[in-house]
């Protein structure tokens, strides 16, 4: 696994998204995982101006994001695929058919899971997977305790999770309890791997996913397994973190 460490979350933005950019020129279609959350806003900013200044196409672009809330409809503003298209999808030139979004208003959710899975299968693959992660150490919605080989499902989200997202919501009441999403199983799938995190309440997270065990109580520690993923993290993020006498790799 590799670690850059960067100075702060506009050099974090910065590097994921010149990273991004450059995996989208390389492959032709391209299938992109995507997180949201406040982490990547700044990334997804910069690849909106790539864009914007004619440098980046999104043409051939095919995304899948990671999860969404049980029981909040995709044009509601607490949404993820609301934050997506205010964040990204509005902004750039991808094809609304390449989209793909967990339907968490289905009546049956196994079989949207089960749908979501066979749809990646379909189109071969995700090539690149952003993630964030959560400072329980969670990666999309899969909390402490997630098997190494679980798949898209309905999940409970824990007290910790709920808590942190209430700052989107206007009371934690509001902040549904249950999600889908990703399973590790269908992240550690991915091609590539990219994980982003910032400041200084991510740190804990940070450390006991580069350095802990490898353990359902830390999501994140399962990305160690995987040939290719990538953490950007600040330094504040990565504070903890032991000495790596300036290599980015280990
Ligand atoms: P954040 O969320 O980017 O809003 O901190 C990340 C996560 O919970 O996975």
């Amino acid at each position: 696994m590799k670690v850059i460490i960067v100075k702060d979350y506009g050099e974090l933005s910065q590097r994921a998204s010149f990273m991004i950019a450059d995996a989208l020129k390389r492959k032709r279609p391209f299938v992109l995982g995507l997180a949201t959350g406040g982490t990547p806003e700044g990334c997804y900013r910069e690849l909106v101006r790539m864009h914007g200044a004619g440098c980046l196409d999104f043409s051939h672009v095919i995304t899948f994001n990671l999860d969404e809330y049980v029981g909040i409809p995709p044009y509601h503003p607490n949404s993820y695929r609301y934050y997506m298209e205010e964040k990204l999808f509005r902004h750039i030139n991808i094809d609304r058919k390449n989209i793909h979004f967990l339907n968490s208003m289905a009546r049956d959710l196994e079989a949207e899971c089960q749908a979501y899975e066979e749809a990646i299968k379909a189109v071969g693959g995700i090539d690149l997977q952003v993630l964030g992660i959560g400072r329980n150490g969670h990666i999309a919605f899969n909390e402490p305790g997630s098997p190494i080989d679980s798949r898209t499902r309905v999940v409970t989200l824990s007290d910790e999770t709920r808590i942190a997202n209430s700052r989107f919501f206007s009371s934690l009441d509001e902040v549904p309890k249950k999600a889908l999403t990703m399973g590790i199983g269908t992240i550690l799938e991915a091609r590539r791997i990219l994980l982003l995190a910032s400041g200084p309440t991510k740190a804990e997270a940070i450390k006991a996913a580069v350095e802990g065990p490898i353990t359902p109580n830390v999501p994140a520690s399962f990305l160690r397994i995987h040939k290719d993923s990538t953490f950007i993290v600040d330094r504040e993020a990565g504070c903890l973190l032991g000495s790596r006498d300036g290599n980015e790799n280990f």
